[in-house]
C-alpha cells in the first residue's frame, strides 16, 4: 500500500508577523510559532516589553529561526524603520496573546512600542490584523474591554476567540487564549477563498449504528473523515455549516454546528426538517441500508443449545432520496456519495439517476475507509471528472470549488 500523501502545508509561502503582548498565554505563543512554521509559513516574531517578562526572545528566535524584533529603535532594517519594513513583507499580522492593555492601545492608535506601532503603520487594505485576546475573565467582561473589542472589529481587525475554561489565575470563564492549533486553523481558514460566503450547507457524515439489543448492533467501517473534512472546507469557504454526525470520535471543525445521532432514523429525523433552511445538502454518511425489525429490550443470551438467533431486517429511510424529492422551494442542491468496490463510474451514474440528485461523488469504499487520503470521481450531467489522490482536506476543498461553481447560477 502506498503511503498516504502528506497533509497540506496550508501556510506555504505565507509570511506572518507574530506579535506577543504581555500575558501568561505567551507560553502558548511558542507552540503557535512552531505550528505556523510546521504549516509552511515564515514567521517573524515581534515582542512587547511586557511579553518579555513571560517568555524570552531567544525561545521565539530558536522556534522561528529568525531574530526577534522588540524595539522600534532596532538598527537592523537598512532604513531604520522596522515598523514599516515588517508589515510591508507580511501576509498577515497575528497578535497572540493580545492583552486588554494591548487591545486598548490598538483601538486608540497608540504607538509607544514597536508592536502597536507596526499594527498602526500597516497597509490596512493589504495586511490583515488578527488578534487573539488572552486575559482574566473579569478583564474580558469589563465594559471597557468589550467596547474596545467592538471598536477593534469595526476598525477591520479579526478577533479570534477568546475561549472559555480554566484560567491561570484559578478562575473559570471567558478570556482564555485559543489553543495554538485553533489559532493556526483560524489563520488557514482566513486565507481560503470565500467561495460559499452566505451559503448554508447541511452535511451527513460517518456510519450509523442500528441496535440489535442494548449492547450490539449493525454498523460499518466509515470513519466520517471525508464528511468532517468537507464540513471544515465549507466553513473555511465562508458557509454556515450543520454537520449531522453518526457515532464517530472526531473533533468538530471550528465554527461548525454539530448534531450527533446514532441510527439512520435519527439521522433522517435530524436532516429532513432542517433541509429547507439550507442551500446545499451533502450526504457523505454511510447510512445502514437495513436495521433489525425490532430491538430486543435486553441483551440476547446464548441459550445453551448452540442455536444462533435470527433477525428480521427492515429497510431504513433513504435520507438523500427524501431530501432530493422535497418540493423545489424547500429543496437544497443535493450531492450524493457513492462508496463502491468496483465499476465506480457506472454505479455513480446509476445512483445519480435513481436518487434524482445533480451530483454524485464516487469513491472506492474499501480503499478509503478510515484513511486520511482518498480519490474522487465526480459524476453529473456534464460527464465525469476525476479529483486525483490527495489527503481528504485537499479533496474536500477541491469539491467545494466544484460545488460553488455549479451553485453560481442558483
Ligand atoms: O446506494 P446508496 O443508497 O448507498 O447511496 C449512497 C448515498 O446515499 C450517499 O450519499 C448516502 O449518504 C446516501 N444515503 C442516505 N440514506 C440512506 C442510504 C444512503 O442518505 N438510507
Amino acid at each position: 500500500m502506498s503511503p498516504p500523501p502528506a497533509p497540506p502545508a496550508d501556510l506555504q509561502g505565507r509570511h506572518i508577523v507574530l506579535g506577543l503582548s504581555g500575558g501568561i498565554a505567551c507560553y502558548k505563543a511558542a507552540e503557535l510559532a512552531r505550528e505556523l512554521v510546521k504549516a509552511g509559513a515564515t514567521v517573524q516574531v515581534v515582542m512587547t516589553d511586557a511579553a518579555q517578562q513571560f517568555i524570552t526572545p531567544v525561545t521565539m528566535q530558536a522556534l522561528t529561526n529568525r531574530p526577534v524584533f522588540t524595539s522600534q529603535w532596532d538598527a537592523r532594517p537598512a532604513n531604520a524603520m522596522a515598523h514599516i519594513e515588517l508589515s510591508r513583507e507580511a501576509d498577515a499580522i497575528v497578535v497572540a496573546p493580545a492583552s486588554a492593555d494591548f487591545i486598548a492601545q490598538l483601538v486608540q492608535g497608540r504607538a509607544a512600542e514597536l508592536l502597536p506601532l507596526l499594527c498602526l503603520a500597516r497597509p490596512i487594505e493589504r495586511c490583515p490584523l488578527l488578534v487573539a485576546p488572552a486575559m482574566n475573565r473579569e478583564m474580558w467582561a469589563h465594559p471597557a474591554t468589550q467596547r474596545n473589542v467592538a471598536q477593534l472589529r469595526a476598525d477591520g481587525a479579526r478577533v479570534l476567540g477568546p475561549g472559555s475554561g480554566d484560567q491561570a489565575c484559578g478562575e473559570v470563564g471567558d478570556g482564555r487564549m485559543l489553543e495554538a492549533e485553533e489559532i493556526r486553523d483560524e489563520l488557514i481558514a482566513f486565507f481560503q477563498p470565500k467561495l460559499l460566503a452566505g451559503r448554508r450547507v447541511l452535511i451527513t457524515a460517518g456510519p450509523t449504528f442500528e441496535a440489535i439489543d442494548p449492547v450490539r448492533g449493525i454498523t460499518n467501517l466509515s470513519s466520517g473523515k471525508m464528511g468532517f473534512a468537507l464540513a471544515r472546507a465549507c466553513a473555511e469557504a465562508g458557509a454556515t455549516v450543520t454537520l449531522v454526525a453518526g457515532p464517530v470520535h472526531l473533533a468538530t471543525p471550528r465554527g461548525v454546528q454539530r448534531v450527533n445521532v446514532t441510527s439512520a432514523r435519527q439521522m433522517h429525523d435530524a436532516v429532513v426538517p432542517a433541509a429547507k433552511a439550507h442551500d446545499v445538502f451533502i450526504a457523505t454518511a454511510a447510512v445502514a441500508d437495513w436495521r433489525p425489525a425490532s430491538m430486543n429490550e435486553h441483551k440476547i443470551k446464548k441459550d445453551g443449545k448452540k442455536q444462533a438467533p435470527t433477525f428480521e431486517l427492515t429497510e431504513n429511510p433513504d435520507i438523500l432520496a427524501t431530501v432530493a424529492r422535497l418540493p423545489v422551494a424547500e429543496r437544497p442542491w443535493c450531492v450524493g456519495f457513492a462508496a463502491e468496490s468496483q465499476d465506480l463510474a457506472r454505479h455513480a451514474r446509476e445512483k445519480l439517476e435513481r436518487k434524482g440528485v445533480p451530483l454524485v461523488v464516487g469513491n472506492l469504499g474499501p480503499a478509503t475507509f478510515g484513511r486520511d487520503d482518498n480519490q474522487l470521481l465526480l459524476v453529473d450531467a456534464r460527464g465525469e471528472r476525476e479529483l486525483p489522490a490527495a489527503d481528504k482536506l485537499t479533496l474536500a476543498r477541491a469539491l467545494v470549488a466544484e460545488i460553488a461553481e455549479r451553485m453560481k447560477s442558483r
